[in-house]
């Protein structure tokens, strides 16, 4: 090659650069790196509660699939029980019943056993509107499954559920963080992986394991109005949100939670109607079975 074209293919270069690169950043190829510059919990957050849980089998990766993929939604809202045998799953309940039509409770069944049980029918027959053939013989997820599946794709917020039933869930809920490399100073900085629960001592606990994780207070129907400003301030010494339950608040609660530099993500917000309210009393975010109706109230209120 002589140096003429030399020249011409690095002039051209230089010239196509910027070209290429306003290019792939409109069609959004650079979005998610825009997001990750920021930490999540900075915005008002959209929390899939169980997962898009009001369209598809709670606790599945069809109703995770869908709050992830279909609906954008900023975290993937899960429920840990632990098995016979030691595993993180994800359920809501203690007791398999509901979910499954089996008798007993999580702790009684090996992993291998809950794998064999159908999660899904019972959403088929409780939600008609909703249901869909390939909802039969849905699976229980294991913790480590849901990591593995979407990896730092996806934002987590973790409840540890019933841990006085489960001594040392939480030492297991960190190690499968570890594993699965989310408890880098990056990934917690963005705020990728929120652990909540109701219950302080586990709360308490995990800080004490690693005090970088973001932590969220959740409080039971009716209790908040009983907090002090000591418990309050308590509160905001481990926790970066509190979570109440959404009747609870009305805009003073949440401007004097906020005086305490707490964050309010309000549980579980189905309705437009409650969440237009919950918007206009600026709250950060909420956890909804409907996620995507929240998203795109969001999305008018940003426009307006
Ligand atoms: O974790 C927030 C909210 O999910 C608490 O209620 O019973 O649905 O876990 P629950
Ligand atoms: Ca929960």
């Amino acid at each position: 090659m002589n140096i003429k074209k030399v020249i011409y293919l690095a002039v051209l270069l230089l010239v196509l650069t910027p070209i290429t690169t306003s290019i792939i950043s409109a069609s959004g190829f650079s979005s998610q790196k825009e997001i990750k510059d920021n930490n999540v919990l900075d915005k008002n957050v959209s929390i899939a509660h169980r997962g898009a849980s009001g369209y598809a089998p709670e606790h599945t990766f069809f109703s995770y699939d869908k709050s992830h993929e279909e609906f954008n939604a900023d975290y993937i809202e899960l429920d840990l029980q632990m098995t016979k045998d030691g595993n993180l799953i994800a359920m809501h309940d203690e007791d398999v019943e509901r979910t499954t039509g089996h008798k007993g409770k999580v702790e009684d069944y090996t992993t291998e056993e809950l794998k064999k049980m159908d999660a899904g029918s019972w959403f088929n027959k409780k939600y008609p509107q909703y249901a869909k053939k390939k909802y039969k013989g849905a699976k229980i997820p294991t913790l480590e499954e849901i990591l593995n599946r979407y990896g730092d794709e996806a934002n987590y917020y973790i409840e540890t559920k019933s841990p006085d039933v489960y001594p040392g869930m939480e030492e297991k809920l960190l190690h499968s963080l570890k594993k699965y490399n989310l408890l880098n100073e990056q990934n917690l900085s963005e705020g990728q992986v929120v652990i909540q629960s109701f219950s302080q001592e586990s709360l308490l606990k995990v800080a004490n394991m690693n005090n970088q994780i973001p932590l969220v207070q959740l409080v039971d129907k009716y209790k908040l109005s009983t907090f002090t400003g000591k418990d309050l301030k308590f509160i905001a010494s481990y926790a970066k949100s509190i979570a109440p339950e959404y009747s609870d608040l009305d805009s003073a609660t949440v401007q004097k939670l906020h005086q305490y530099n707490l964050k309010v993500h309000p549980y579980t917000v189905n309705t437009e109607k409650d969440m237009k309210k919950m918007l206009s009393i600026g709250v950060d975010g909420i956890f909804s079975n409907y996620i995507d109706k929240y998203i795109k109230l969001k999305n008018t209120n940003d426009t307006l």
